[in-house]
């Protein structure tokens, strides 16, 4: 009975899975915040539910994320939903939209299926980012400005600043936010900037629940979606639960807890392949001895026990990365991510001849 979206294979310790510890999902305080929005909302819990989201929900997320009011957020089924409704609302089927390179490699199918082209351009460089959006009328930048994914780093306040002055809409994916293990982030960009957040990292992905934090005027266009205004409030009762999860201070709880476990396992990987360790976040974006390719690197890894996903799946039209591969960190615990990296360890010695 096939049940979850991972598959386990037998003898792999794999590092290629970017998905949460099993053991920290918490069922026992959702499952008390489930019962509770149901004692405080009764039936309006359960019926169609506002368009942008619930006020109790879009308040909290609006106050906890600091910049914008209730108004600027619209509750999604997460941020894969939220870059698909602003892909519909923000460009046209032809379009051309700017994709920082090397990036998370599930946005390309998002922005292709809108069928929208990819230009890949380093966010870094704000001067190439105008010039290519001006040069391709782009509807738009996609970049992961906080612990990105893959390469776990983050765009500067002055490289965001330097972006936003390029006058382009930039839809800034920062689902790992929260999840830093040195100091707090940079706060969420103000200006020309749509945010996608998610509690897929932070509380659990199987809710299928995030938010995209964007002017009233964008927020007004997306409540009028057509499958919206069918349907009403995206996950209306999962956004409850989640209001009384936040408001009951389980939120602040568990993510606190979230930083301290998976610091530990950040540690544990970097310090086992003897990596630097990223600030925050769920990857280690390795870069592998000369002479040893990614892709051809996957096959022996495999046949040692573990797996990752090798760095051009992070660039458009695979262009780029063959020198890297992602780990991630946060789907096994320390003692097997140190098993893990000594397997991968020995494959790339194997594949050094050594
Ligand atoms: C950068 C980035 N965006 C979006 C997602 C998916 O988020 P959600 O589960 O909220 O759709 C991920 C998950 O791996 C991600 O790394």
């Amino acid at each position: 009975m096939t049940i979850v979206q991972f598959e386990h294979r037998d003898g792999i310790l794999d590092l290629g899975w970017g998905h949460p510890l099993p053991s920290l999902l918490p069922t026992g305080a959702w499952a008390a915040a489930a019962a509770s929005a149901l004692q405080t909302y009764g039936w309006k819990a359960l019926t169609y539910g506002h368009e942008p989201g619930p006020a109790p929900l879009r308040e909290w997320i609006a106050s906890r994320t600091n910049v914008q009011s209730a108004e600027c957020t619209f509750v999604t089924a997460g941020a894969s939903h939220g870059l698909s409704l602003v892909a519909q609302v923000l460009a046209e089927p032809g379009n051309t939209v700017l994709v920082d390179s090397p990036t998370y490699h599930y946005a390309f199918k998002i922005l292709t299926d809108r069928g929208l082209e990819l230009i890949p351009v380093r966010a870094e460089d704000a001067d190439e980012v105008g010039r290519l959006a001006r040069q391709h009328r782009a509807a738009f930048l996609y970049v992961v400005p906080t612990f990105g994914n893959p390469t776990g780093r983050s765009l500067s306040l002055e490289q965001r600043h330097a972006l936003a002055a390029q006058g382009l809409p930039i839809v800034e994916d920062d689902p790992y936010r929260e999840l830093y293990y040195e100091s707090a982030p940079l706060p969420f960009t103000a200006g020309n900037v749509i945010s996608l957040g998610s509690f897929a990292k932070t509380v659990a992905p199987g809710l299928r629940l995030g938010w995209i934090s964007a002017t009233p005027e964008l927020v007004g266009r997306l409540t009028r979606i057509g499958s919206v205004h069918s349907g009403g409030g995206v996950n209306h009762t999962t956004a409850l639960t989640m209001a009384e999860f936040a408001g009951s201070g389980a939120y602040g709880k568990h993510v606190a807890l979230l930083r301290e476990r998976y610091r530990t396992h950040r540690d544990a990987l970097s310090d086992a392949m003897n990596a630097d360790r990223p600030d925050g976040g769920w990857f280690l974006w390795l870069r592998l001895p000369d002479g040893v390719d990614a892709e051809s690197l996957l096959t022996v890894a495999e046949r040692h026990g573990t797996s990752f996903v090798p760095g051009p799946r992070f660039h458009v039209d695979r262009r780029g990365g063959s020198d890297r591969v992602r780990l991630s960190f946060s789907h096994l615990p320390p003692a097997e991510l140190t098993e893990a990296a000594r397997r991968l360890t020995v494959a790339i010695r194997s594949v050094l001849g050594q």
